[in-house]
């Protein structure tokens, strides 16, 4: 896989780990993989590879398990179910899944072996790449807003160079969930990344910047991937490897514009279903009126509405 080069600082690829096991939406996820579970119609793998495209990356690398291959699937070219929905003057139906194949052609997938964790995932695919920094997008990580998150990493790597991580600030108290910065300098957007600590304990986090999963990684992260060992919970971290290069090539944070949900976890699914529902015109008049609705049914419940 030849590198290619285009508008973003050299970044033209992003890679997209979904490997997961989505344990936490089983049953659910017994035959459908996490990553094609839907929010507002459109599976979360779909929601990552647009905004990828959308930010003007030119390449999807999906990081798959093996035998895993419906992601895939999804966006290969289908001339028949077109035919039939233009038979049936589908015509906005029929475009969407045309634009499909146009992502597909796009998009390659490599396999990971084993689970061994993000660094490893990230590796399986930068291997391959050639020596050029990439972006990495974490579909469970869904970003809605104005501009795509990745997007505005990628402006800050254009002027900044390194590698650009997308952060929010939390709470103490649930920062130790994500990979969390040490900050240097920082004008009140983009933060110096001094270092990188895996879940840190309750007591020992470094700031309350957590990583979300976005990021663009320098060549030097990439060359750091395959000598990494296992870190917090005996797995491959990409944070390790991240950490590893500061002091060798820039590293930053963002604290990007935008909403973040947690699709790995039923309730931000919920959520981020509702949020992108609430943001269509079209619905968001009749699910208001249901959403008010529901919460009377359960007011005196114990439950704040
Ligand atoms: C991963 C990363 C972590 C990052 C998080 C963002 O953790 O290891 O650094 O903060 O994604 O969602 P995971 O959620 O896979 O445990």
């Amino acid at each position: 896989m030849p590198q290619l080069t285009g508008k973003g600082g050299g970044v033209t690829t992003a890679v997209l780990p979904v490997a997961g096991l989505g344990t936490r939406f089983l049953p659910a996820t017994k035959v459908v993989p996490k990553e094609m579970l839907p929010v507002a119609g459109r599976p979360l793998v779909q929601h990552a590879v647009e905004e990828a495209v959308a930010a003007g990356l030119e390449r999807v690398v999906l990081v798959t398990a093996p035998g895993r291959d419906l992601a895939l699937r999804h966006f290969e070219a289908d001339p028949e179910l077109e035919a039939a929905l233009a038979a049936r003057g589908r015509s906005r139906a029929r475009t969407e899944i045309g634009a499909l194949a146009a992502l597909g052609s796009r998009l390659e997938a490599v396999e990971q072996a084993e689970p061994l964790g993000l660094g490893h995932a990230v590796g399986c695919a930068t291997r391959s790449l050639g020596p050029g920094p990439c972006a990495v997008l974490l579909p469970d990580d869904l970003v809605l807003g104005p501009v795509p998150c990745l997007r505005q990493l990628l402006d800050v790597h254009e002027r900044l160079g390194g590698t650009v991580l997308a952060v929010m600030e939390l709470p103490a108290a649930e920062v130790g969930k994500f990979g969390v910065v040490v900050p240097g300098r920082d004008d009140g957007r983009v933060v110096e990344v001094r270092g990188l600590v895996e879940k840190p304990a309750p007591g020992t986090e470094p700031s309350r910047l957590a990583v979300v999963g976005r990021y663009v990684l320098s060549p030097a992260v990439c060359a750091a991937l395959p000598g990494l060992t296992p870190g917090h919970g005996g797995e491959l971290q990409l944070t390790d490897a991240i950490a590893a290069t500061v002091g060798e090539a820039p590293v930053h944070a963002v604290r990007f514009e935008g909403r973040r949900f947690d699709c790995g976890s039923p309730a931000g699914m919920a959520a981020a279903g509702l949020a992108a529902t609430l943001a269509d015109p079209a619905l968001r008049r009749a699910v208001a009126a249901s959403v008010q609705e529901l919460l009377a049914d359960h007011r005196g419940n114990g439950d704040p509405a």
